[in-house]
């Protein structure tokens, strides 16, 4: 074990990786963008809302300012390249849904572009866009969720049907082994 204390950055800050990446769908200015963004998480229940943590850096950022709704998919461990080429380029410079021939779905409590090859799906509706240091956390409200019914046993991801894709921090994928114990009172 090492301890080294921080008083700026640290040297590498992936140690709560490896995590789920999704990638966000947002329209604004006559732009349809999608960047991944592992740094995401469950919010609330009641009301439901999920945030993503984006850097004023990301082309996406300014489209999420002037949004009022934008939408978040999950993709099997299958598509890491094409999540990692949508994180490797702006769309400052491109047009990803062009240079990719990425196909939309939309959204339909939201008009929201989704990209297609999801297991699952929220449209959320912007409720709040919180400066966390270099980044900012859009939330937003959970207003419609899409998921494949063969993906999920009961409530839950069933791993053997899908691999989630794991992200490890310096473009590196992974997925999660395909067993799971059942713990507890159901
Ligand atoms: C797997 C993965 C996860 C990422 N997660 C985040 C993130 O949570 N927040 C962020 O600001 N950038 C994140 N990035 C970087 C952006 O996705 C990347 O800079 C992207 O090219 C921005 O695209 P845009 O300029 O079109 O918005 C991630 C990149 C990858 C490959």
């Amino acid at each position: 074990m090492r301890f080294y204390a921080v008083a700026k950055q640290p040297r590498h800050f992936n140690h709560f990786y490896p995590a789920v990446p999704v990638v966000i769908g947002v329209e604004a200015r006559g732009r349809v963008n999608f960047m991944p963004a592992v740094w995401n998480l469950g919010l609330s229940f009641d009301p439901p809302l999920f945030g993503v943590g984006v850097s004023p850096k990301r082309f996406t950022h300014g489209l999420l300012e002037e949004a009022s709704a934008f939408g978040v998919t999950f993709h099997p461990f299958e598509q890491a390249g094409l999540v990692q080429r949508l994180g490797s380029l702006s769309g400052r410079e491109v047009d990803k849904v062009a240079a990719f021939g990425l196909e939309v779905v939309r959204g339909r409590a939201l008009d929201v572009p989704l990209l297609d090859g999801f297991y699952a799906a929220y449209e959320l509706e912007k409720t709040d866009a919180l400066a966390t240091g270099d980044h900012t956390l859009f939330v937003g409200r959970v207003r419609g969720i899409w998921e494949d019914p063969d993906a999920f046993a009961g409530e839950t991801l069933n791993p053997v049907r899908v691999r989630a894709l794991l992200y490890y921090g310096r473009y590196r994928y992974g997925h999660p082994a395909p067993e799971v114990r059942e713990l507890g009172e159901k």
